[in-house]
């Protein structure tokens, strides 16, 4: 028997949730955010089904898309922070990538490498990253147009879409979100060209911003960015159920310690459930005591120090789980973002945190044919 734990990717789920994100694009355009392993799913299947829906991908660098591309996906792919190097700009060519610039050093470096250039038919897309607030990357607000007018003389390059991030686009009190979009709209009206701002909690919360090219990311795979109560937060399917199940169950007397630490005390005799997954498996170390994990779907809570391969619940809130018991650590009946909030951090770390090791589990897909390449194999429409 294999060990029990799995994630289980759930990709009608997935398809249900970026036609959530369309619905909000007046222009019917949405690239899907799918970097660092889309956020911890796996970016070959969930690119492989979204190929029949989003007409384009972003990931962080040049090579996130190699991968993809190799898997045999064809759709347009941006990188969000461009190039690092030089010398990934034959490739971002070969590729049709299109790239976000966001600073005076890449300006240089794409404008000598485009001088160098042979006759070419080849065409850059090209994202110009304008710092309307976030102070993060992207150029000055006062120097893009000289940036984008700077572009416009070079050669071999096509589209240019302004674009920027938003700060606090998932505190629906803040100022800056307007702020920025305001500021993002300016230029776009100057410049004339199409723009790019929203990315999850904006499509979500601040339909002002829902223009030009949405950039979800979280909400693809079913975690809110904003707050449950939000409409669309319930509207929702959670893609990712992390699944194990108990491999071992004891009875202690009131007083005795349980794992690392001795954090837990028992209060009075205790039944302890040990569920294979740990720290090694991406589940946070410093979730803290009382953490909700679902056992035979009854919540239970966390009790004591998670540990590499296993950790331990208190199995009072169940008490016939038996050993081989199916355990939820989040999914469809226990959001993730529930568990973040034990472990003082957010859904997006708690998914992409989880390592390798995991297994993932495809439902409604042939995983098979989405990772040995042949994506035109794929049966791409997948009705729930
Ligand atoms: C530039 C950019 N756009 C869009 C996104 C997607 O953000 P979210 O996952 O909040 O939708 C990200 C993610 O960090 C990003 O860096």
């Amino acid at each position: 028997m294999a060990r029990p734990l799995v994630a289980e990717i759930d990709l009608a789920a997935l398809r249900h949730n970026y036609q959530l994100a369309l619905d909000c694009s007046p222009a019917g355009t949405a690239v899907a955010v799918i970097k660092a392993n889309a956020y911890g799913h796996g970016a070959i299947a969930v690119a492989a089904a979204l190929a029949d829906l989003a007409p384009a991908f972003a990931v962080a660098c040049i090579e996130e898309a190699d991968e993809l591309v190799a898997a045999g996906i064809r759709q347009p792919i941006l990188l969000l922070e461009g190039f690092f190097t030089a010398d990934e700009l034959p490739r971002i060519l070969r590729h049709g990538y299109e790239i976000v610039l966001h600073s005076g050093w890449q300006l240089e470096q794409l404008a000598a490498f485009l001088a160098g250039l042979q006759v070419t038919d080849a065409v850059l897309n090209i994202w110009l990253k304008v710092d309307t607030g976030m102070h993060r990357l992207g150029f000055a607000v006062e120097e893009a147009a000289m940036v984008y007018r700077r572009l416009q003389t070079l050669p071999a390059i096509g589209k240019i879409t302004l674009t920027s991030h938003l700060a606090c686009a998932d505190d629906l009190s803040s100022g800056t979100t307007p702020a920025q979009l305001q500021r993002l709209q300016a230029l776009q009206q100057e410049l004339d060209c199409p723009l790019s701002l929203a990315n999850s909690p904006a499509i979500m919360g601040w339909p002002a911003a829902r223009q030009g090219w949405l950039r979800p990311g979280i909400m693809l795979y079913g975690a809110s960015p904003l707050g449950a109560e939000q409409a669309q937060s319930g509207q929702l399917q959670p893609v990712m159920r992390l699944r194990s199940e108990l491999i071992s169950v004891r009875w202690l007397p009131a007083g005795e310690a349980v794992g690392y630490g001795a954090r837990f005390v028992t209060q009075r005799p205790t039944r302890i459930g040990v569920v294979a997954c740990g720290y090694g498996d991406g589940y946070p170390r410093h979730a803290r005591e009382g953490t909700p994990v679902l056992v035979n779907g009854v919540r239970c809570r966390l009790a004591g120090r998670v540990s590499m391969d296993m950790l331990t619940v208190d199995l009072s809130a169940c008490p016939d789980a038996q050993v081989g018991d199916e355990v939820e650590l989040w999914g469809a009946e226990l959001p993730v973002n529930e568990v973040a909030e034990h472990c003082d951090t957010i859904s997006y770390t708690l998914l992409t945190g989880l390592l390798p090791r995991v297994p993932r589990r495809y439902l409604q897909m042939d995983v098979q044919k989405v990772t040995d390449g042949r994506l035109e194999q794929v049966e791409a429409a997948m009705p729930r």
